[in-house]
């Protein structure tokens, strides 16, 4: 199933229009094994050629790896990309496992001047608070990133991982264009609070990992198996008896992806869409590929319609899923709500 060149949606309320599907290019750079680094820079000419405009990196992949390795061509393509890149999570340079979640106006101030150089860019079009410390009062942190808008630094502000009543309050302070966080047939705990205030502001969703980080196509069964620096090893859901047991639940998705002649991918892609349209807003989901073979697939994902039988076959499937998204839920949007 193809796609000749993607539809478009808006970025929030007063942001640019992009292609209903943006590409994460996170994997390029660190997390899920080695990357064939000519094959990942065809991709993304590829994802612009099929109507992808939205490219979602952060200042922590690869510790600023991941943005230099794009920025040639975020600024080859510069009228036509659409650069979201994040701050939040700071590395230690001598423990790659270490983290540590700094959301205080200084180190905002600092961490986008090191985002504009390493993606070599004037201007973020969307700048994500990539994780929230309760510490530090939201107010402060938004209005730190406002104070970027109006130096012309950024575009657009978005977050990631926040709840419902977080996102309120940023809004409040000034218009937030998009939430990122984790959304698939796998992963709805954003139905919860973050979507429905989402929808009601106007505010776009960016479902990330809405592949499941590869596990809803198959790819692998058991993150157990894959190279020892793999960061699914790490995810609960993914390992072991969780993985064994997750792996049955893709039943129902392999029935329907025969059923139209698709992939699972694209089933789990199609899900993000017709879910975000039972919520009233948009999405914009940024599956991760380093492949142009997988980039045509999955945006081929915009001409499956599932029926509503096909989708009452998947709407009980997240209520099942062994083990948590991450080890530590402390700094996602759960561990707040
Ligand atoms: N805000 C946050 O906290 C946060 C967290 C995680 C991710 N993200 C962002 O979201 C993006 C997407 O999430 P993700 O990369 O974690 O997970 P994902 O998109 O759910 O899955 C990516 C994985 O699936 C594989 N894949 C992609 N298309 C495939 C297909 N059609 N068939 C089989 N396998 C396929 C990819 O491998 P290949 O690359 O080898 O194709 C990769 O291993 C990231 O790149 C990043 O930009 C944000």
């Amino acid at each position: 199933m193809t796609h000749p060149v993607l539809p478009t949606a808006p970025l929030g309320t007063d942001g640019p229009l992009v292609g209903v599907q943006g590409l994460g290019c996170m994997g390029m750079s660190e997390f899920y094994g080695p990357t064939d680094s000519g094959e990942a820079l065809a991709t993304l000419d590829a994802a612009l050629e099929a109507g992808v405009t939205l490219f979602d990196t952060a200042d922590m992949y690869g510790s600023g790896r991941n943005e230099e390795f794009i920025g040639p061509f975020v600024r080859a393509n510069r009228d036509r990309v659409v650069i979201a890149t994040k701050f939040a999570i700071e590395r230690d340079e001598n423990d790659p496992t270490k983290r540590a979640v700094r959301n205080d106006p200084a180190y905002i101030r600092t961490a986008v001047e090191g985002s504009l150089r390493r993606l070599g860019v004037d201007v973020i079009d969307l700048y994500y608070m990539h994780r929230r410390n309760p510490e530090v009062p939201l107010a402060e942190s938004v209005g730190a990133m406002a104070d970027l808008v109006r130096a012309g630094k950024v575009r657009q502000l978005g977050l990631s991982e926040v709840t419902g009543a977080e996102l309120r309050e940023a809004h409040a302070v000034h218009p937030i264009a998009a939430v990122q966080s984790e959304w698939s047939v796998f992963a709805r705990d954003v139905e919860r609070s973050a979507v429905p205030t989402a929808a009601e502001l106007g505010v776009a969703f960016v479902p990330y990992s809405p592949l499941g980080r590869g596990f809803l196509t198959g790819a692998f069964q058991d993150a157990g198996t894959l190279a020892a620096d793999d960061f699914r090893r790490t995810h609960p859901r993914y390992t072991g008896e969780n993985a064994a047991a997750n792996g049955e639940l893709l039943a129902p998705l392999r029935e329907i992806a025969a059923a139209h002649d698709a992939t699972l991918a694209q089933v789990a892609l199609a899900w993000v869409q017709q879910r975000a349209q039972v919520h009233k807003l948009t999405v914009v989901p940024i599956p991760g590929t380093r492949k142009r073979s997988r980039l045509a697939e999955n945006t081929g994902a915009v001409a499956l319609r599932l029926s509503a039988e096909e989708l009452a076959l998947l709407e009980p499937l997240a209520g099942r899923v062994a083990g948590d998204r991450y080890a530590d839920m402390s700094n996602t949007s759960v561990g707040r709500e």
